[in-house]
């Protein structure tokens, strides 16, 4: 056991996989009919029975071999339930539910682990492609796809060149009133104008509508960083195992906190790069300036 935790990671991990892929086949086979979708908060924060029904799958087989682990899910949780030091599965049954009850093939389960607070084993599962992301602490990340070899991540980890020749994950969120929108509309609008009228020029703005695919893609150097306010610890638990082990960063979304909780709600995920990170966070953390979102503990 190669890590201060005393439990056997990598173990876990396999397991985590397994159930990941169980589950990616309730959702995938859920996909191919059309799917009602009940509105939570607002018209961009839904929820179908699938997820429902994804989630106690995946809390039944974890509590079947860690009966003592905690579990927080993203459809099951109680509404300021804390996530405490103890091993805690921190579970999204399928992000990308906007993209689910589209048609679009980029979903995923999220399956992490966190331990004293820390994303331990990370598992990213698109059953539509069937593509896995996965990592546990201090053994490195990887990813697979269908049945083709397993590849260590990052793939390329070349210097970090700024923002403008950047491909930055952004999301909208569902709030879109007040500071919050107020915050995303200042940051997009920044990154994606001409340096000549006093933005970034940006090369690509993405909206993968999954913040789990997009930092595993961060993680992989497909992308250089993804930023987002108001997503939640089961969005970016599994992920930010991965892109850790990768060699890449998590940040705070707003300016200064290089060691952000998993509970942040704010989110700068910055890929490996072969000449650090500060630079880029820096130049990214001062298009915010003194804006500030609603979101955090
Ligand atoms: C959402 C996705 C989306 C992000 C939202 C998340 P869900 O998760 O990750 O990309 O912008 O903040 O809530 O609702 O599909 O599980
Ligand atoms: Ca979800």
């Amino acid at each position: 056991m190669d890590n201060e935790s005393g439990l056997d990671l990598q173990a876990i991990c396999e397991y985590m996989v397994g159930v990941a892929r169980n589950a990616g086949e309730i959702l995938s086979a859920s996909m191919s009919s059309p799917q009602a979708f009940t509105v939570k908060k607002n018209t961009a924060d839904i929820v179908t029975e699938t997820d429902k029904r994804v989630e106690d799958f995946i809390h039944d087989q974890l509590v079947a071999r860690y009966a003592s682990f905690h579990f927080l899910g993203e459809e099951t949780h109680k509404t300021g339930s804390a996530i405490t030091d103890h091993p805690t599965f921190i579970v999204d049954p399928i992000d990308g539910t906007s993209n689910f009850v589209h048609g679009i093939p980029d979903v995923c389960v999220s399956i992490g682990l966190a331990v004293g607070r820390e994303p331990m084993v990370g598992v990213v599962y698109n059953p539509i492609h069937e593509e896995l992301w996965w990592a546990s602490k201090g053994q490195g990340a990887f990813c697979r796809r269908s049945n083709g070899p397993t590849r260590k991540l990052p793939f390329s980890s070349p210097p970090l060149e700024g923002l403008g020749p950047a491909c930055i994950g952004i999301e909208w969120g569902s709030d879109r009133e007040g500071p919050n929108f107020e915050l995303n509309a200042k940051v997009f609008m920044t990154l994606a104008r001409t340096t000549a009228t006093g933005g970034k020029f940006t090369n690509s703005l993405r909206c993968t509508g999954s913040a789990a695919i997009t930092i595993c893609r961060v993680a992989a150097g497909q992308q250089d960083a993804f930023w987002e306010c108001g997503c939640w610890a089961w969005d970016v638990t599994a992920a930010w195992c991965i892109l850790a082990e990768a060699g890449g960063i998590m940040v705070d979304g707003h300016p200064g906190n290089w060691s952000p909780p998993i509970d942040n709600r704010r989110y700068l995920a910055v890929r490996p790069a072969e000449n650090g990170h500060a630079p880029f966070i820096e130049e990214f953390w001062s298009i915010i300036g003194d804006k500030r979102s609603t979101y955090g503990p």
